[in-house]
């Protein structure tokens, strides 16, 4: 059972089928792209832990697979607890993700990783308090439930403090009134570490690292990743360690998007997430098993392979629009780009910034993929229905 059937659902959703699995899909609107795929699907809030207990029991799944942040995760535990179904990886690892405190909490106080200096808030004195004394300007300030960049703010200077604060309690996922307010990281670039664990030859869970992805984000939301990003030996290898250290900790089977801040030699843990990783929709292109079959191998408990085949890059397809029921022009031009490919996700509703499609692209070189990945993307033009 998959909680949160988006574009990465869909294709885990496929990669599953593929493997001769059952899969039903969940989310919180009808006809999303991994119900289209899927043997059955439900349309439940998966944040009332009540419901999401009551389709599990109905259903009975051998594993349930959370897509996205926003799930009763308090339930998880309790259903793993009272082995109704095997939660991947392990709730204990969706629940500490889900909050900013849980995972920035463990990796800095408890494994004692590299991260950016950083302070909670509950109210707009205690942010105040924290920036004058450490944290300081330029910093960052986010809502500790939150994904996509939403009600996050980069503050230069004093007068920054209040907007950013209103802006996080109405952007949280919940309105807790929660931050996290991080000194800024000046990085040359920052990555997505996508680690396996997967049982490998010993017989016992093993640590498989992809190659790392490079991407860039706008407001939080990431536009365009590639892969291999070319990384000094030992900024590689201490991303792998701090990689190695958190998965570790959290456990179980599945792929884990470790998002990283690197420069020159130093690394920054940023966050983590304990399932496939919009950057790495690239690996569509550039892997032997794409991350998404990387991820239904290693939860059924099959070995993996992380060999990449070929440098590629992906670039995001936007809605452009708000407006039900879109279709798209020009995808003959884009799929006239050398060695690319595309995939349109089939969402029901399109808005001017949500993701509808994405293109990728391979080439000798990833700055060659990257310019023809966005050529493709670029060639994509949704368009209205009448
Ligand atoms: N302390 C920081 N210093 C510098 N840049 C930062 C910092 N925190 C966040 N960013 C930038 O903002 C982006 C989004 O931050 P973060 O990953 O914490 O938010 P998010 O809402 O979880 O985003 P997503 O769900 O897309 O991963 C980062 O990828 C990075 O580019
Ligand atoms: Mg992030």
């Amino acid at each position: 059972m998959l909680l949160g059937s988006g574009e990465l659902g869909k294709e885990v959703t496929i990669a599953l089928q593929r493997l001769g699995c059952e899969v039903i899909a969940v989310d919180r609107y009808p006809d999303a792209p991994g119900m289209q795929v899927a043997h059955r699907s439900h349309v439940i809030a998966m944040t009332d832990g009540v419901a999401l207990r009551a389709l599990i029991e109905l259903e009975n799944p051998h594993l349930v697979v959370p897509e996205i942040e926003a799930i009763a995760t308090e339930m998880l535990v309790e259903i793993e607890r009272d082995k109704l179904a095997e939660v991947i990886p392990t709730a204990r690892a969706v629940r500490l993700t889900m909050n900013r405190e849980g995972i920035r909490r463990l990796a800095a106080e408890e494994l004692g990783l590299p991260t950016s200096p950083y302070r909670f808030a509950d109210s707009l004195a205690e942010l105040q308090a924290a920036i004058n004394d450490p944290i300081g300007f330029p910093c960052v300030v986010k809502p500790v439930m939150s994904s996509s960049g939403k009600g996050q703010s980069l503050l230069k200077t004093s007068s920054d403090v209040k907007k950013a604060w209103d802006y996080a309690c109405a952007g949280g996922r919940v309105n807790h009134g929660r931050v996290i307010v991080e000194g800024f990281i000046d990085f040359d670039y920052e990555i997505t570490l996508l680690t396996v664990r997967a049982i490998g030859t010993s017989g016992q869970v093993e640590t498989f690292f992809c190659e790392p992805i490079g991407h860039v984000q706008v407001n939080g939301d990431y536009v365009e990743s590639w892969q291999p990003m070319a990384m000094t030996p030992l900024a590689l290898e201490e991303s792998r360690r701090i990689a190695q250290a958190v998965t570790g900790n959290l456990g179980g089977r599945g792929i884990f998007g470790v998002e990283l801040f690197v420069k020159g030699d130093q690394v920054w843990f940023s966050e983590v997430s304990p399932r496939p990783h919009d950057t790495g929709l690239v690996t569509l292109a550039t892997q032997r098993c794409s991350e998404f079959e990387l991820h239904a191998r290693a939860i059924l408990g099959l070995p993996v392979d992380v060999t990449l085949r070929r440098p590629g890059a992906s670039a995001v397809i936007y809605g452009g629009m708000d407006e039900m029921g879109i279709a798209f022009e020009g995808v003959d031009a884009a799929l006239a780009v050398p060695e690319s490919d595309i995939r349109l996700f089939g969402k029901p509703e399109s808005f001017l910034k949500r993701r509808m499609g994405v293109a990728v692209a391979n080439a000798d070189t990833t700055d060659e993929a990257r310019a023809r990945a966005k050529l493709c993307a670029s060639k994509v033009k949704p368009v209205k229905v009448d």
